[in-house]
């Protein structure tokens, strides 16, 4: 029907049903956007805008929990706790009893961990050093001592048919441990200032290898109480890539010549609470920016490639490269060997004043 009418209505009776269609549009959000109910009721009956982030959102707490009866390779759960464990230990001065209220869960979520083969061996170890580094200091309680008991269980049951993580321990360790940083600021500038997004690629492979390297360097981002809630998708090979990058609004005109593509995806499983939805993007964007600056260090080039929420494309993308519900995607990244010749837009960047301490009220 929408369609037939698209078909018989002249151009200028199309422009004014839209430019009625958005007035009114308008003339509800001005009277909905008064308050959180009245915006709630918006998107509950004037437009669905919101519905896969909601459905997402709530297949996620969903995925959250089903995560505590069934662990597999990891746990958000674990993790959290166990870098909450972390900053325990590293307080200053340190408390002499901490962690009490959530110490039992973290030592049960831990012994469905070490039960489980497929648990990440290097994830296991974190928690096993951690959590012996936190029974070494920690003053006994009625709830410590319980357990303790419980972890104590745990080590004959971890071990022996799972590979063995030797030495050095990720206990938490004093800053001088850290390697030295022999890149100055200026070098540092230097690449910020030569990675531009680049559209246009030399019909060369990008190897796994290097895609590989790429991700180690985004997997040491910062992200939010270290649960890393995301993962790369890599679409290797012209081919592959343009298929996906085709699902993305942004590429028109670019897409079919793009050596890969890989596709950030948020894991919104890693969260109980709504209030986190947002971790994923954060996160997820911090990871890439760091994949994007290793991938220059490697002679290779990036493009982000943004992902609105757009159901079509969504949809697309989700069957493409089998997204469950629960995960949705924060960017595309387009990866190859620059073409020395293709054009960079100059994309002028704003240059930002340093904010004073009069931006901060003394009075409160
Ligand atoms: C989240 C995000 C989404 C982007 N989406 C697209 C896109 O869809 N298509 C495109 O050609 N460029 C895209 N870009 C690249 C921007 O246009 C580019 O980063 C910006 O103009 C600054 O240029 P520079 O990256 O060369 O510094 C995107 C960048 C970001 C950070």
């Amino acid at each position: 029907m929408k369609r037939i009418l698209k078909k018989m209505l002249p151009a200028a009776a199309k422009r004014a049903i839209v430019l009625g269609i958005d007035g009114f549009s308008l003339f509800l959000a001005r009277a909905c956007a008064t308050n959180g109910v009245l915006a709630g009721l918006y998107y509950a009956f004037f437009s669905r805008r919101f519905d896969r982030e909601h459905l997402a959102v709530l297949r996620g707490r969903l995925a959250y929990a089903k995560s505590l009866r069934e662990i597999g390779e990891t746990s958000p759960l674990l993790r959290r706790n166990i870098h909450r464990l972390e900053k325990g230990l590293i307080m200053k001065p340190r408390r002499p009893l901490f962690a009490e209220g959530f110490i039992a869960e973290t030592v049960h979520c831990y012994a469905r961990a070490a039960a489980n083969l497929d648990y990440s061996p290097a994830e296991l170890k974190w928690a096993t050093d951690v959590l012996d580094a936190y029974f070494d200091v920690v003053e006994p309680s009625p709830v410590v001592e319980q357990a303790q008991q419980v972890y104590a269980l745990c080590s004959q049951t971890r071990g022996t048919e799972r590979p063995i993580l030797v030495p050095p321990t990720f206990r938490p360790y004093p800053r001088s441990d850290s390697p030295p940083c022999n890149i100055s600021h200026d070098a540092l500038q230097a690449l910020f200032i030569r990675r531009r997004s680049v559209r246009w690629y030399q019909p060369i492979p990008v190897p796994g290898d290097l895609i590989q390297k790429c991700i180690d360097s985004a997997a040491l981002a910062p992200s939010a109480c270290n649960r890393q809630p995301f993962r790369f998708i890599v679409a290797n090979g012209v081919e592959r890539a343009s298929r996906v990058a085709q699902c993305a609004g942004g590429t028109v005109g670019f897409a079919e010549q793009l050596p890969a593509v890989v596709v950030v995806v948020g894991d919104l499983s890693a969260y109980p609470k709504e209030q986190d939805r947002h971790l994923i993007y954060i996160d997820g964007s911090l990871a890439s920016m760091q994949f994007m600056l290793a991938a220059e260090t490697l002679g290779l080039s990036t493009c982000p490639i943004n992902w609105p929420d757009v159901d079509a494309a969504e949809v697309r993308l989700q069957k493409l490269i089998h997204l469950p519900e629960y995960e949705r995607v924060v960017m595309l990244i387009a990866v190859g060997y620059p073409d020395e010749e293709g054009g960079i837009p100059y994309s002028q960047k704003k240059e930002y004043r340093l904010l004073g301490q009069d931006m901060v009220t003394d009075d409160h």
